[in-house]
């Protein structure tokens, strides 16, 4: 039978963050997900390299059949999403869609802060490219954004180094060193889909009363906006429920590590690209 499931996609095994939230919220559609686990983490990546694997990704999940495609990484976001959006769709799929996560995210940041000061840890690529703090200014211009690239992390997440005294070292720098920059910080938006795993860790170097701000919520209430607002995509997504995974990696280490992301069992298929 043939279905379009959503499309979820990230680097590894971040976006399983964004998808579970996905599926609590709108359990009625079919969803198909993707992390590209032999080639994560993309964050320290040349622009042209994380294009090229995320438009190979995109390409993958159109040929599955999904008419929307939600890259649930940062990264890919910061550095793929326009070209593919501008350049590649209208040739490519001009009827299906591809949408990120920083949008969503920054539409709703302002709104945690009392302070009107945020901070920002994400990839090297995502801080680099600069997006958080153009697209926060858009919506938030009081603002003022501070970002730290926390580099290591993505790396301790995706290969289960989280509770080593060197991983409490590596949070507490970063965190450290983005309060150091804005001392008036009272809200940090982990701006990378792997991160929420290290949040427990985050808490315990941070002031008692800081938001610390995940985006599976913020992206799936995006999502569920957008869906509303376009009925000509909602009605071509399947609605089935059903829930499929693949990864470009060892789909044993996948189904061992998922489930700490997803909060639940996950039996993955394998695809290369
Ligand atoms: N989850 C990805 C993000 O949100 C991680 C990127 C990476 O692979 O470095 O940016």
């Amino acid at each position: 039978m043939h279905t379009s499931p959503i499309g979820v996609f990230d680097s590894g095994y971040g976006g399983l963050t964004v998808l579970k939230e996905m599926e609590a919220l709108l359990p009625q559609y079919d969803y198909l997900y993707m992390g590209d686990n032999a080639r994560a983490p993309y964050g320290s990546r040349s622009f042209d390299t994380v294009y090229e694997y995320t438009l190979e990704a995109v390409k993958w999940f159109f040929e599955k059949g999904c008419t929307l495609v939600i890259l649930a990484c940062n990264t890919a976001s910061a550095k793929a999403l326009r070209s593919i959006q501008q350049k590649d769709l209208p040739t490519l799929a001009p009827q299906k869609r591809v949408l990120g996560v920083i949008r969503p995210t920054a539409e709703v940041i302002g709104d945690f802060t009392k302070s009107e000061h945020v901070g920002v840890l994400g990839t090297l690529g995502t801080v680099n490219s600069q997006s958080y703090l153009l697209e926060i200014e858009k919506f938030f211009p009081n603002v003022v954004v501070s970002q730290e690239a926390c580099t290591e992390w993505v790396d301790m997440v995706e290969k289960n180094n989280m509770h080593t005294p060197e991983a409490n070292m590596a949070v507490k720098q970063h965190i450290d060193a983005i309060l150091q920059k804005d001392e008036a910080i009272d809200t940090l938006l982990l701006a990378c889909t792997h991160y929420p795993l290290l949040i427990e860790k985050i808490r315990q170097f941070t002031p008692e009363n800081m938001n610390i701000i995940s985006q599976g919520e913020i992206v799936a209430k995006s999502l569920q906006t957008y869906l509303q607002l376009h009925p000509e995509i909602e009605e071509r997504c399947s609605k089935g429920g059903h829930m499929q995974f693949y990864t470009t990696g060892s789909t044993e280490d996948f189904d061992i590590h998922a489930a700490s992301f997803y909060g639940k069992p996950v039996i993955s298929k394998h695809l290369s690209l």
